[in-house]
């Protein structure tokens, strides 16, 4: 196999294979000792079509193994033109797969299966549809999500109702063959719906009695637009919400996250898609589309909120650690941190000058036109992250983010950041558990180094710590079916 050629935005950290196009994580399910992670694949082009599900495994959350692809639509069957999301659960010996069977010109993709007895190496499909046909009133179908709870199979698939509301459609079963559809699980409230939408790739939680519904919320006009995290509990088969629907990642990147049930109680862990934000005929180019986020680990706290955190074990990717400085910064004076690679962990105490603006600057150029800013804006409460100048390419999207953070605005409270950077990704995650991912693809001539800097009078204290991180990143191809017989 020919190695691919040096890219500076392939990420080193977040697996993903060397080419061509990935979306949606699928069927994550811990089973024979392994967390699998399947996700939607192209394996010919880096963009949207023919897709399969490839697939690698770990037992480590840290070092991955690429296995053959999984799921290739079958020339003239219902998934013909594409195996798309679904889940995948371990029981009885085997990995079974749930996922939504892609025809050109049908607007429903079914729910059908496929069943793999040696750990996800080889996969036999269901020779029919297990849910063929939508429910009435519906006008769009996909991706089933299928868990265990009170001793029955339960499965939600995302939906469009005709009013305009998106919809998880709620069945049920005994033997994981006959399923029984039991209406709305959960829906979008008129209030939201001034623009019909509809809800892909729906995931749900449980915590005890409580519940975490989540959604990526799809219109007919724009496709996929964000993901919206719901809380509550369950009444009588319906999802009963505590509070109005929040985002779950406040990046412009961000979609179609998926949970894995890890064995410990309790304890869910989540990775979603951060699709490219520069335009196709650059991803071209490159010759590959699409990343995984990291790990992350989602929790429910007692007043509500959901939290997401790296994985712990995400710590053992860190390498050596090349910055670590604690300082005072001025509006006068930025501060030179020190360099860093392409791929770094960071962690940030910064206690927010209340008279203005003020955080870090990745800087990737040397002579300092390209970076990204990451700020705290105490007035607004706020987390802002401008990546207007963080290309010198105009093929890159620029723009400017916010996610909110409680904490700014009380006075002499410091913030707390873990920043995970990967050439052409960052992941920023707040201690209170908010989290914003983003993708920029800087081409200045570096070293990247970082700075503190302020923009209000008060000026700002900060203590900064960054490691390199080992590059772990799957360089293989995972083998098709054909390539499996002639290897
Ligand atoms: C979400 C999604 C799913 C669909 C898959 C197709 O990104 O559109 O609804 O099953 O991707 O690749």
């Amino acid at each position: 196999m020919s190695t691919p050629p040096a890219d500076p935005h392939l990420p080193a950290v977040h697996p993903r294979p060397p080419r061509n196009w990935i979306n949606d994580p699928n069927g994550l399910v811990f089973h024979d000792g392994h967390y699998h992670v399947f996700f939607q694949y192209n394996p010919y082009a880096p963009q949207h079509a023919n897709v399969h599900w490839g697939h690698f495994r770990s037992r480590d959350l840290i070092t991955w193994e690429p296995l053959p692809v999984a799921l290739a639509p079958t020339p003239g069957g219902d998934d013909a033109d594409g195996c798309y999301s679904g889940n995948a659960i371990s029981t009885d010996g085997r990995l079974l797969a749930f996922y939504s069977a892609n025809r050109t010109g049908r607007w429903w993709q079914p729910v059908t299966t496929a069943e793999s007895y040696d750990g996800g190496h080889t996969w036999a499909k269901r020779p029919e549809l297990l849910i063929p046909q939508p429910p009435a009133g519906t006008t769009m179908y996909r991706d089933p999500y299928v868990w265990r709870q009170d001793g029955r199979w339960r499965m939600l698939v995302g939906s469009a109702l005709a009013d305009g509301r998106g919809a998880a459609l709620l069945y049920e079963s005994d033997d994981l063959e006959n399923w029984e559809y039991r209406g709305p699980f959960h829906a979008s409230s008129p209030a939201d719906t001034a623009d019909p939408a509809g809800w892909e790739c729906p995931q749900y939680a449980t915590f005890g009695d409580r519940g975490v519904l989540i959604v990526s919320d799809w219109t007919p006009q724009g496709g996929p637009s964000h993901v919206t995290v719901h809380t509550g509990h369950e009444e009588h088969g319906r999802f009963a919400t505590a509070a109005p629907p929040v985002r779950l990642d406040h990046g412009p990147d961000f979609y179609a996250p998926a949970l894995l049930k890890a064995p410990e109680e309790d304890r869910w862990l989540l990775w979603g898609w951060a699709w490219e934000a520069r335009d196709d005929s650059w991803a071209h180019e490159a010759g590959w589309a699409g990343v995984l986020t990291l790990p992350r680990e989602l929790t429910l706290a007692d007043d509500g909120t959901v939290a997401q955190r790296p994985a712990r074990e995400l710590l053992a990717l860190r390498g050596e650690r090349v910055l670590h400085r604690t300082g005072h910064v001025t509006r006068s004076r930025p501060v030179e941190l020190g360099e860093v690679g392409r791929t770094f962990d960071l962690t940030a105490v910064l206690t927010p000058d209340p008279t203005g603006t003020g955080g870090l600057r990745l800087v990737t150029s040397a002579d300092g036109t390209e970076y990204l800013d990451i700020d705290l804006d105490p007035t607004a409460g706020r987390l802002t992250v401008d990546r207007s100048r963080a290309s010198l390419d105009a093929r890159a999207r620029a723009g400017t983010y916010t996610v909110p953070c409680p904490v700014a605005p009380i006075p002499g409270t410091p913030v707390e950041l873990r920043v995970i950077v990967d050439r052409s990704i960052v992941e920023i995650y707040l201690s209170t558990g908010q989290v914003l991912t983003l993708r920029f693809y800087p081409v200045g001539d570096g070293p990247w180094r970082l700075q503190a800097h302020t923009a209000g009078t008060g000026g700002s204290d900060f203590t900064v710590e960054a490691w390199d991180l080992n590059p772990v990143g799957i360089r293989q191809e995972p083998l098709l079916a054909s390539q499996q017989q002639d290897a």
